[in-house]
């Protein structure tokens, strides 16, 4: 790592975190999203800003752009922080010196030149038991460590059910690896509701979320982080047959996702268009005679699956986005009603396309949707039928 490299991190690690504590702390006292014209905080945040813009420009001014493409996108992680930052404090100026470096390490790796849920979660060195925060709040590490966990669950599931296609829905195997995403997702309940239960509203409310919103750099605004931003959700998705690719609603979220991802995750979410979904593959094999009891077993194992995935993801909609988010969203005052999400549209538009996901991924007929609950229903007859 270069000198500039190394100091740069170093401030993220340390200064910038006690700076924007510091504010946070003093929002928080206040129960507001933000305060404005107030002298002191105005000079920890124009501090922020100068520091950051003068570490970012040294790098850019000594060429020092890692070689390594994993390091390349930690120190855009980086940059995106402090950018991510100088948005949530609205401040507006020097920061444009570090455009240059996050349009020059997003153009290199093929992704938004912005921070994401991958730089907070997955390409986050720890060093003496911290990963880079924006905060040193407990809340904000209680928070991504939980969504991580739970992503990492998602990952071992959509893992297990790739494996599956190859080695045919009857194979004994399939039952093990049927399991295992089985367990996967009773983890990814499980990180979902310790998440819950330890993270305050509130907290999360004033000194966390307002990190995520949509920034520009230079002319573009890229939208903000979600812990969307990674492919096993829809390789899951794709998998169970829950989603279709062929969906012009499903391709949109598919399609809008490629620049939030790391360059891994994206060539992972462009093989989920040529899968052929295991429930199609079930209901072929069940049609097809009279059913084998591997078949059987498997097919009752695959349905379990669905269910399970379908109540993980309805907690996120009915425990977490609720409670966090749309409820403490109506006593924001009308002049924040409409910075309030992560990607940009007004809250009830995001709600709404999250709801859709929640009736998609529990295969509940919507009107003007595809859902995959006649599929669903026909495989059950197929097994209630020669029970
Ligand atoms: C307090 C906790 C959480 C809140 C308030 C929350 C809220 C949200 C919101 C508002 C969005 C939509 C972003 C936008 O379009 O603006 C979103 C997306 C998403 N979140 Fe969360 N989230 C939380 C935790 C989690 C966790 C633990 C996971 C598990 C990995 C998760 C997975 C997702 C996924 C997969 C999406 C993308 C939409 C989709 O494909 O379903 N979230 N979240």
């Amino acid at each position: 790592m270069s000198s500039a490299v190394a100091d740069f991190d170093r401030w993220i690690r340390n200064d910038f975190a006690h700076l924007n504590t510091e504010l946070e702390e003093a929002y928080f006292a206040a129960r507001t999203q933000i305060l404005l014209d107030c002298a002191e905080l105005d000079g920890i945040k124009q501090r922020l800003m100068r520091e950051g813009a003068e570490l970012a420009r040294r790098i850019t001014d000594s060429r020092a752009m890692p070689q390594d493409p994993h390091m390349r996108y930690e120190l855009l992680g980086s940059v995106g922080y402090y950018l991510g930052a100088c948005r949530r404090h609205e401040i507006d100026g020097a920061q444009a010196a570090a455009w240059p470096l996050a349009r020059l390490l997003g153009s290199s790796l093929g992704v938004a030149p912005r921070f994401v849920f991958a730089h907070q979660a997955f390409y986050n060195r720890a060093v003496r038991d911290r990963f880079r925060t924006f905060t040193s709040l407990e809340d904000e590490r209680t928070f991504i460590t939980y969504n991580a966990l739970a992503a990492l669950a998602y990952q071992r599931t959509a893992t297990s059910l790739g494996r599956i296609s190859q080695l045919g829905v009857s194979s004994p195997l399939a039952a093990y690896l049927l399991q295992d995403a089985l367990t996967g997702l009773d983890e990814v309940l499980h990180f979902s509701k310790v998440l819950s239960k330890q993270l305050d509203t509130e907290r999360f409310f004033f000194n966390i979320r307002p990190y995520f919103k949509p920034y520009r750099v230079g002319g573009v605004e890229y939208r903000g982080a979600n812990a969307g931003d990674f492919a096993a959700i829809n390789s899951i998705d794709v998998l169970l047959g829950l989603c279709s690719p062929y969906d012009p609603f499903y391709q949109a979220v598919l399609a809008e996702k490629y620049p939030y991802m790391p360059p891994e995750e994206q060539a992972l979410l462009r093989t989920t268009t040529a899968t052929e979904p295991l429930l199609d593959a079930f209901i072929r094999e069940s049609a097809d005679g009279p059913l084998t009891p591997q078949l059987r077993d498997n097919a009752d194992l695959f349905l379990s699956v669905c269910r399970r995935f379908g109540a993980a993801y309805a907690f996120h909609h009915h425990q977490l986005v609720g409670p966090f988010l749309k409820e403490p969203a109506t006593y924001a005052p009308p002049e924040q009603q409409s910075d309030l999400t992560a990607s940009g549209p007004p809250l009830d538009v995001v709600i709404e396309n999250l709801s859709r996901l929640s009736d998609l991924r529990a295969a509940r007929p919507r009107p003007g949707a595809t859902s995959a609950r006649a599929s669903l229903d026909k495989l059950r007859e197929l097994l209630d039928a020669t029970a």
